[in-house]
């Protein structure tokens, strides 16, 4: 069975997972796939954490750069986060012919068309089913499956920590202050926690999400954001009464515009009526709901954060662009241009 050499470029929390995963699921991918997968690379910050994962010798270096063009590694996986260097090192890897797997959100939400059309040139995948709501697949069924719908509107619960604290508060009574640091206790938010809770990393999530729903490019800067901090147990109350829950929504809608089509895209407190799927979707797990003309209304549910969930959807990820790498073939992403984006006063 051939090898394919991965080159993993961070080893957090979903860098490790990955490593211990590809260690216990190598043998039944290359029965399934006709790949062996084998982390050859690891580039680290530190080389004396502990990780909690066993690691060949020469396999962790503190070279980034090296990693991403090294003749010996076959496919990159980039889970380091943050914009640079980590856009610098996906367009190393991509302009040296290797595919790159992202879990990167505000990466892709910002740089999105510049790294597909490097990926496109270099004629390999660029894949990040990991960059949106953690371990549920959304970004390969709006790619593929659903490549022919008429989409009319996408909602999701995108971001966990907000929707632990708000499932604490609704169900508890508990304080915000006290639901955030349990939330920040158990993992799932991001190291500043404003990304979170002012609806920033929900933002870069919907962002994508519009741009694969619509195959219009659509940016971070974009979306129209409103976080969680301002809510009252008094708000949340009076939802309860009438019957709804209060959520973090991201919404991504196709509308009319003046001059045709436009892409609307917000992500804000909304009161969700009892009955709908979305209102059932608590604690730290997330939601997509997806509405089509011909397939009708679709619900993906799981969990949207953690190191095994992540590093499961970048798994998936590097499995396809391993065999598509062995059949000299690439998945395109197929979006057209920038979106027409609604102004956020015409939204409300
Ligand atoms: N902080 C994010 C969340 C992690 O809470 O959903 C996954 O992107």
């Amino acid at each position: 069975v051939p090898v394919v050499r991965v080159g993993l470029l961070g080893c957090g929390n979903v860098g490790a997972a990955l490593v211990g995963l590809v260690e216990r699921r190598a043998a039944a991918i290359a029965g399934r796939s006709g790949v062996r997968l084998e982390v050859s690379r690891i580039a680290v910050r530190s080389l004396t954490r502990d990780r909690g994962v066993e690691v060949a010798d020469g396999v962790l270096t503190r070279d980034a750069a090296a990693v991403a063009v090294d003749p010996e590694v076959d496919l990159v996986v980039e889970v380091i986060g943050g914009i640079e260097p980590a856009r610098e090192l996906t367009l190393a890897a991509l302009a040296a012919g290797k595919p790159v797997v992202s879990a990167n959100k505000e990466l892709l939400a910002n740089h999105g068309g510049e790294l597909a059309t490097a990926a496109e040139a270099a004629g390999v995948d660029l894949l990040f089913e990991a960059a949106v709501a953690g371990g549920i697949p959304i970004i390969r069924p709006l790619r593929e499956s659903l490549a022919g719908e008429d989409i009319d509107r996408v909602m999701g619960i995108v971001n966990g920590t907000t929707n632990f604290i708000l499932t604490r508060m609704t169900e508890e009574g508990a304080d915000y202050a006290d639901a955030l640091a349990e939330a920040q206790g158990l993992g799932y938010a991001e190291r500043d926690p404003t990304a979170d809770v002012e609806g920033y990393d929900a933002g870069a999530k919907a962002a994508i999400i519009a741009s694969l729903a619509f195959g219009q490019r659509v940016v971070a800067g974009d979306v129209y954001h409103e976080g969680i901090a301002g809510l009252t147990a008094a708000d949340i109350d009076s939802a309860t009464r009438l019957g709804h829950v209060i959520k973090l929504l991201a919404v991504c809608e196709r509308v009319d515009g003046p001059d045709g089509p436009e892409v609307a895209v917000r992500v804000h407190p909304a009161m969700v009526p009892l009955q709908h799927p979305l209102a059932g979707v608590r604690d730290s797990f997330n939601a997509v709901f997806v509405e089509g003309a011909a397939v009708g209304d679709l619900m993906f549910y799981g969990r949207g954060a953690g190191g095994d969930p992540t590093a499961s959807a970048v798994l998936g990820d590097v499995v396809d662009a391993a065999v598509n790498l062995r059949k000299g073939t690439f998945a395109t992403v197929g979006i057209e241009g920038r979106a027409r984006i609604r102004a956020i006063d015409e939204q409300r």
